[in-house]
């Protein structure tokens, strides 16, 4: 046995004996690597006497052929034996249940505005918008509230820091969802319109039932035909689908209300029996919202010809819609971002009702 039948038999034990696609190369590199001893020896060929080189010359090709085709062979077992490994070792069992996972839940006020939303969606109405922080103009004047009108007391006003060298009266943060009434009026092709107008509203002032932002419902609709009855079959078609109540009885008590002419406040029938409310039956009137047919004023600020159009308008508080209708009692605590008293008030995503899966 010569050398290169050494090396021939070392090189296959090597190879056999590799356990990774590392060593294998490593085991290539050695021998037919640019320094690699098989590679040394075919270089040395040249040198040779005629008579060595026509023995060894074919026996060093065969062996760097030989090295090849075994480590190539070697190779396929390994990445085999790895995928095997990988399959058994990743093995997954989809039928096991998933881990428990813990679900937010839906806070009221989100509930009961989509609730809202989905019942004037029905009626036909289509939501508009408007910004938070508004001019004097849109959130008072436009409104019929000049400068000097007693509304603007009631309305505990937050403003906005104007710079020392402006005229303008001061920026306001909106203590109500009107002025989109009339931004959505002014708007080319503005009337007609059924528009509803959920939004964040702002009033100095806190207590149980008073926070200094709350939500607000706005309601406005706009025709050449619609009188003080559409506005009374509106909510009261509402107000049967939102508290589910099917005879449901409303009264319209005259009312003021700078922007409206007649105005109305509106007041549902209920009871309270050992301080649970009831809607719906009952010798007592709670108060939901305020409502009234658009005053002529406001239509002229929107350049809108009140000789043409006119129409009805109301606004509510969504905030007091969801502790009436889910009977919470305390209003700030809406807004405490207590998620305990969210697992108690708030809804489960999956079980939302809707009027499409049952609430009506
Ligand atoms: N903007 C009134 C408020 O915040 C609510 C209101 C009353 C809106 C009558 C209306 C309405 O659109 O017609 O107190």
């Amino acid at each position: 046995m010569d050398d290169i039948d050494e090396m021939e038999k070392s090189y296959l034990v090597s190879i056999s004996s590799a356990s990774s696609l590392d060593d294998l190369e490593k085991i290539r590199v050695k021998g037919l690597g640019k320094k690699g001893e098989v590679t040394s020896l075919m270089k040395s060929i040249g040198s040779m006497e005629e008579t060595e080189r026509r023995v060894r010359a074919p026996k060093l090709n065969f062996l760097k052929s030989r090295i090849i085709k075994e480590i190539e062979k070697k190779k396929t077992l390994i990445t085999e034996e790895n995928i095997n490994e990988r399959i058994s070792k990743e093995w997954l069992d989809v039928s096991r249940p998933s881990r428990p996972s813990k679900m937010g839940k839906i806070h009221p006020i989100s509930q009961v505005t989509d609730e809202v939303v989905e019942i004037f969606s029905d009626l036909g109405f289509s939501i508009a918008e408007g910004p938070q922080v508004e001019s004097d103009w849109y959130n008072f004047d436009a409104l019929n509230i000049p400068p000097e009108h007693p509304a603007r007391q009631e309305f505990d006003t937050f403003y906005v820091n104007s710079s020392s060298d402006s005229e303008s009266p001061p920026h306001v943060l909106r203590t109500h969802t009107s002025p989109v009434q009339i931004r959505h009026m002014e708007k080319k092709g503005g009337v007609p319109c059924r528009i509803i107008v959920p939004g964040k509203v702002f009033r100095s002032d806190y207590d149980q039932t008073h926070t200094p932002m709350f939500n607000q419902l706005e309601g406005l609709a706009i025709d050449k035909d619609l009188t003080m009855s559409h506005l009374k079959w509106t909510l009261e078609e509402f107000c049967r689908a939102f508290f589910e109540i099917g005879d449901i009885e409303l009264r319209f008590r005259s009312s003021h209300f700078p922007f409206t002419e007649p105005s109305a406040e509106v007041d549902i029938r209920c009871s309270w029996e050992d301080n649970m409310l009831k809607l719906g039956q009952g010798d007592s009137w709670l108060e939901i919202l305020g409502s009234g047919m658009v005053h002529p004023k406001v239509l002229k600020a929107c350049n809108v010809d009140p000789n043409c159009y006119q129409g009805f308008a109301f606004g509510m508080g969504i905030d007091r819609l969801a502790m009436l209708k889910y009977g919470i009692p305390d209003l700030r605590s809406f807004f405490e971002g207590d998620v305990r008293w969210l697992e108690h008030y708030g809804f489960n995503p999956l079980e939302k009702p809707s009027i499409h899966s049952g609430l009506t």
